[in-house]
């Protein structure tokens, strides 16, 4: 089956199912994403994918909402652009995103001020060095979800980390803040490889831009508590 309806003033078909992002991109609609993964399971944390439905109150993630017969559909009005912007302003505002370069371009494409929010929290975090494949730099993290995600049922069904805390308390952590040699982690480095931010980064990498040799890791403390 197939849905009809408008995108961006021009009428498009789409398979039924097809999400209205899938669609735009279908159509070669640039909507930008950062909580998407192609590998994960879309959950509309971040909402910079919002789009404009005629009808809606509300702008609506389009890394979720499915297409649908009728619908009106614009992916850059003035009130998506200015929702995109303030997203960006606010993540500049509270995190650390010298790390993420895509979120970096957008900051550009969106004309977003990094200084818009001065007396904003920062959520700073002392980097995690507690195994030798990857550091942890939660200040960094933009809380997308994709490395629970890919360490859980989307990938690896490992579920050595999760959220913890709440409101601006939230961040990524293991159960009782153990150390990651503590947990499930099986060290297959899958949250490394989708996180967008630096915020997770491999131990050599690390090493390396604090002017140490990688042989170092061999002999790091690995955070394993020893066997009495
Ligand atoms: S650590 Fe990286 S992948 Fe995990 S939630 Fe934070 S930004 Fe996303
Ligand atoms: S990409 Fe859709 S809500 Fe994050």
């Amino acid at each position: 089956m197939t849905v009809t309806f408008i995108l961006d003033g021009k009428e498009v078909t789409a398979e039924d199912g097809m999400t209205l992002l899938d669609v735009a991109r279908e159509n070669g609609i640039d909507i930008p994403t950062i909580c998407f993964h192609e590998k994960t399971t879309a959950n509309a944390l971040c909402r910079i994918c919002v789009v404009e439905v005629e009808g809606q109150r509300v702008l609506q993630p389009s890394c979720i909402v499915k297409a649908a017969n009728n619908m009106k559909v614009q992916t850059r009005s003035e009130r998506v652009t200015r929702a995109r912007k303030t997203i960006l302003e606010m993540l500049s505002a509270t995190m650390d995103l010298s790390e993420a370069p895509e979120v970096l371009a957008m900051m550009k494409e969106y004309n977003a001020d990094a200084n818009r929010f001065p007396e904003a929290e920062r959520r700073e975090s002392e980097v995690k060095d507690d195994n030798p494949m990857y550091i942890r730099d939660y200040s960094k993290c933009l809380l997308c979800w994709r490395c629970v995600q890919v360490c859980a049922d989307d990938v690896q069904y490992t579920y050595a980390i999760n959220f913890s805390g709440r409101g601006f308390e939230t961040q990524i952590g293991t159960f009782f803040d153990k150390a990651i040699p503590e947990t499930t982690c099986v060290m297959c480095g899958q949250c490394v490889g989708v996180c967008p931010t630096g915020a997770l980064k491999p131990k050599r990498e690390f090493l390396l831009e604090q002017g140490k040799s990688p042989n170092e890791i061999s002999v790091m403390n690995t955070g394993r508590k020893k066997r009495k």
